[in-house]
């Protein structure tokens, strides 16, 4: 299966060590970590993280893309399929095993460099990564939540065709949740 592909404007590569810079800018924006972690996440966090987070599973199915702008070659943020944490307040990394899909919902998620808003890019990657995860594994249904206050991200996720399922458990709490199955992802690529 091939981890790296691409849609109309991105390029889509699984998210390496090499990405700790960008990663660390990213995060350094106070605009993008509001409806996440709240504030910006400090460098050597992210320095610390960077090795886990960059961890796959399912044969490599799942994990984060970083996105890069296929005319200019810029960076511009990561898209992602992860295993939804429920009681857990964030994303459990140890799930992701090298040969086998989490057994729990998996969501799908983005994040875009300020600079870039309001352009499109979320969307299409969102888009992308569903095509993936009906054409490239096995997944009956991907989820999603957000921030209550996250409109333009709840905004994102209908225009890709996931449903409102109201309040979910997730992230040990409650929060707007999506979901799009096989069939409806199916239907609206058909139609
Ligand atoms: C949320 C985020 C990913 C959106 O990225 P983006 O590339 O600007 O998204 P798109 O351009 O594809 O679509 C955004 C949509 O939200 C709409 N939108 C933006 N701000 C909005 C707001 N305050 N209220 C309602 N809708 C809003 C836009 O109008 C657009 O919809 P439209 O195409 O119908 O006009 C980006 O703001 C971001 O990276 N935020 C920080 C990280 C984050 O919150 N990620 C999501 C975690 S759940």
């Amino acid at each position: 299966m091939e981890l790296s592909f691409e849609s109309e404007r991105l390029l889509y590569r699984p998210l390496s060590n090499d990405d700790l810079e960008f990663e660390m800018a990213l995060w350094s924006d106070p605009q993008v970590a509001r409806y996440i972690t709240g504030e910006p996440l400090p460098a050597e966090k992210i320095a610390a993280m960077m090795p886990v987070v960059t961890q796959r599973a399912g044969n490599g199915c799942i994990g984060i893309w970083s996105l890069t702008d296929k005319a200019s070659q810029e960076q511009l943020g990561h898209a992602l399929l992860l295993p939804l944490p429920v009681e857990a307040d964030d994303t459990e990394f140890e799930l992701l095993e090298s040969n086998q899909m989490p057994d729990r919902d998996i969501e799908v998620g983005y994040v875009i460099k300020r600079s870039h808003w309001g352009l499109g890019y979320a969307t299409e990657a969102c888009d992308r990564l569903l095509e993936f995860a009906f054409t490239e594994t096995d997944l009956n249904s991907v989820v999603a939540t957000t921030d209550p206050m996250n409109l333009a991200s709840q905004s994102v996720l209908r225009k890709c065709g996931m449903r409102d399922l109201g309040l979910i458990r997730a992230y040990a709490g409650r929060f707007p949740g999506f979901e799009i199955t096989r069939g409806e992802w199916c239907r609206l690529r058909n139609s």
